[in-house]
């Protein structure tokens, strides 16, 4: 039997309600697969800021290094919204993202066959559609300096930075070629490089980098074009690779493909050992919702589909997150839907059902 230690950060708004069903699902992995997962709690974002001031506690950021990955339940909510705050629930998994190295962010998008009709978008349009979106995460205007506000004469002024280093981006479109080696061996390198000095960078240094795996095709997009092309033709992607900002506003324009966010999973990772395990944040990219917080209507199914990420990517455990991943495909199959992604002829579940679903499935 092995043990696994795991940070829980449930967050705020419907965090807590996601991170529950991941855990009941957990623990039929557990008993099925015969490990033990040894969880701690630690609250942050909004919570942490009501709790203690600051929405990231160092001692947290400390239990995270000792763990074998954080489960990330989501930050924010109108409470903290005062644009001029000084503490943001935002700093949270901005800070844990920095503190721990995670500077890989995956999205896999996947359109469910039987979820086809959801989207906004046509389903023959969507047909096929099976990406996974790598997003820079630790540099580029979000964490350039210099970053700040000020006044002068002329008024109010703000600057951002986006700035990049040649191994920032090496090391990112490594994670991308060797994910697509994996899959249907295709990398758009996403850029910027009629304009910005970073873009130019950014695609002299992934051809570079793209020598190396001959074996895999590479194209390059102008991010405007790329934006454009996911609602075109998405079916034809399989890896994207994308600077932090870009890449932020691409995966939520990419997550209406697949008809809800409350189906997208993420994994955040850093460096990884020889057998490509390492520590990593675990995420839905669906945020707080706290327009539906605490009415059972939350989709579970991206939290406890970022689980199954985390048993593969962190936890080595390859054959545990498939059986949830099918687990899931089985429950949708069986017609059960939260509301989000409820249609003609479907069963309409809260939260908690969805959940017991999926683990009675395992
Ligand atoms: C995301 C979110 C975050 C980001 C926010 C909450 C800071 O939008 O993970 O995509 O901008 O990275
Ligand atoms: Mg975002």
């Amino acid at each position: 039997m092995s043990t696994f230690r795991i940070l829980l950060t449930p967050g705020d708004g419907i965090g807590p309600e996601v991170m529950e069903e991941a855990t009941k699902v957990l623990g039929r992995v557990e008993r099925r697969f015969r490990h033990e997962f040894v969880y701690d709690e630690e609250k942050l974002g909004g919570a942490a800021i009501d709790a203690y001031g600051t929405a990231l506690r160092a001692e947290t950021v400390a239990k995270a290094k000792q763990s074998a990955a954080v489960l990330f339940g989501a930050v924010g909510g109108p409470k903290w919204d005062d644009p001029k705050a000084t503490v943001r629930p935002e700093d949270a998994i901005l800070g844990m993202r920095k503190q721990l190295g995670l500077f890989a962010n995956l999205r896999p998008v996947r359109v469910h066959p039987l979820l086809l009709g959801d989207s906004t978008l046509k389903p023959e349009v969507l047909e096929g559609t099976d990406m996974v979106v790598i997003r820079e995460l630790t540099g580029g205007l979000y964490f350039g300096k210099p970053k700040k506000r000020w006044t002068n004469a002329a008024g109010r002024q703000g600057v951002d930075t986006l700035r990049y280093s040649e191994k920032e981006i090496v090391r990112i479109c490594h994670v991308a070629f060797q994910l697509a080696r994996q899959r249907r061996k295709k990398v758009t390198s996403v850029d910027k490089a009629n304009v910005l000095r970073t873009g130019q960078l950014w695609r002299e240094v992934a051809t570079e980098v793209g020598r190396e795996y001959p074996d895999v095709t590479l194209d390059h997009l102008l991010v405007d074009a790329c934006a454009m092309h996911l609602l075109r033709r998405p079916a034809s992607f399989d890896v994207i690779v994308t600077e932090n900002m870009f890449g932020d506003i691409l995966t939520d324009e990419a997550a209406m493909l697949a008809g809800s966010m409350g189906m997208m999973p993420s994994a955040s990772l850093g460096r990884r050992r020889k057998d490509g395990t390492g520590i990593g944040l675990y995420e839905p990219i669906h945020g707080s919702a706290p327009d539906i917080t605490g009415q059972g209507k939350a989709n579970p199914l991206a939290m406890i589909l970022s689980a199954a990420m985390m048993l593969r990517l962190s936890l080595g455990l390859e054959a545990e997150a498939a059986a949830i991943e099918s687990a899931v495909d089985g429950v949708i199959a069986g017609g059960y839907r939260t509301p989000d992604i409820a249609g003609a002829g479907t069963t309409v579940v809260d939260t908690r059902k969805m959940g017991t679903l999926v683990a009675e499935r395992l």
